[in-house]
């Protein structure tokens, strides 16, 4: 099934008004791959059928279910490993700074949760009860935020995961989860997970955190969008904080407010 310019057109915009982010004219044959599954359930022999209903009489779960395919939630545990090493040798640092309030991480685009999840393990491992701390995971999808929830992985996605850590964290599914692992209850009680548009105001209850994980979604957006999405995010990043952005996503040449302390770690500007 192919679309058509108009209903390319039509999707892209869309998407670019919930998400924000532009879907350039190469990204027409993925986006035809991912719509044919919902035309089909849909009723639609015709993506442009589909289109054209999703213009006209769409219901907002249908527009959802079309944010959540488009979406590229590519996502691992302890990815980019440099920034759990970083924090961690930052954590007495930002331990003296609490003065007796939780440390809180926030996961600004958390996909299916594993960057939240891997937090939480780094900070069990070093914190254990000792010390009040709380982690967030927001994105925009709703479906990667129940997939957060659910707190289940496939073996695959825990790759990175040592057997240590596996053990410790995880637990083994049997049965119909045979090739599965859960995240231990342990782990889950700190993990909170909401939806959140980093291009629109952010949710009032979220507070402001110790440190900040924008890794791998500034790269979905054009300049000036960028700029807003982390002057938005640093309103939510304590006076001493620390924001990790993706190591393909340096801030040196967009105008914010923030001085760079390790590759890819920034801090608000003095
Ligand atoms: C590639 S994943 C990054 C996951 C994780 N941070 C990592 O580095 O592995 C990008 C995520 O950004 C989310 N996203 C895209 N646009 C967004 C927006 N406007 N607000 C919040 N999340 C967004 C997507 O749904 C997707 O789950």
């Amino acid at each position: 099934m192919s679309l058509s310019q108009g209903s390319f057109d039509a999707v892209a915009g869309l998407f670019e008004k919930v998400s924000g982010i532009r879907l350039v004219a190469a990204k027409k044959p993925l986006v035809e791959g991912r719509l044919q599954r919902l035309a089909q359930q849909a009723g639609h022999a015709r993506l442009d059928d589909y289109v054209h209903q999703l213009m006209h009489a769409a219901s907002a779960e249908e527009i959802t279910r079309v944010v959540d395919k488009l979406t590229t939630n590519e996502t691992y545990f302890f990815r980019e490993p440099q920034h759990y090493d970083h924090l961690k040798a930052q954590l007495p640092t930002l331990l003296n700074l609490l003065a007796g309030q939780p440390l809180r991480v926030w996961s600004a685009a958390s996909s299916s949760g594993e960057e939240a999840y891997s937090l939480a393990m780094l900070l069990d491992e070093e914190l254990g009860d000792q010390t009040r701390w709380e982690i967030v995971g927001t994105d925009l999808s709703t479906q990667m935020v129940q997939h957060g929830k659910r707190a289940l992985y496939t073996l695959d996605r825990a790759r990175n995961l040592s057997p240590a850590r596996l053990k410790r964290h995880c637990l083994r599914g049997t049965g119909e989860y045979e090739g599965h692992v859960l995240v231990q209850r342990h782990l889950r009680e700190h993990v909170n997970f909401g939806a959140a548009n980093l291009m629109r105001e952010l949710p009032r209850t979220l507070g402001r955190f110790d440190v900040i994980f924008l890794r791998n979604v500034l790269i979905y957006f054009d300049p000036p969008a960028k700029a807003a999405i982390v002057r938005r995010v640093l309103g939510q990043l304590k006076p001493d904080g620390l924001l990790y952005t993706g190591h393909a996503e340096s801030l040196a040449n967009l105008d914010v407010p923030v001085r760079s302390v390790a590759t890819a770690v920034y801090a608000h500007a003095t």
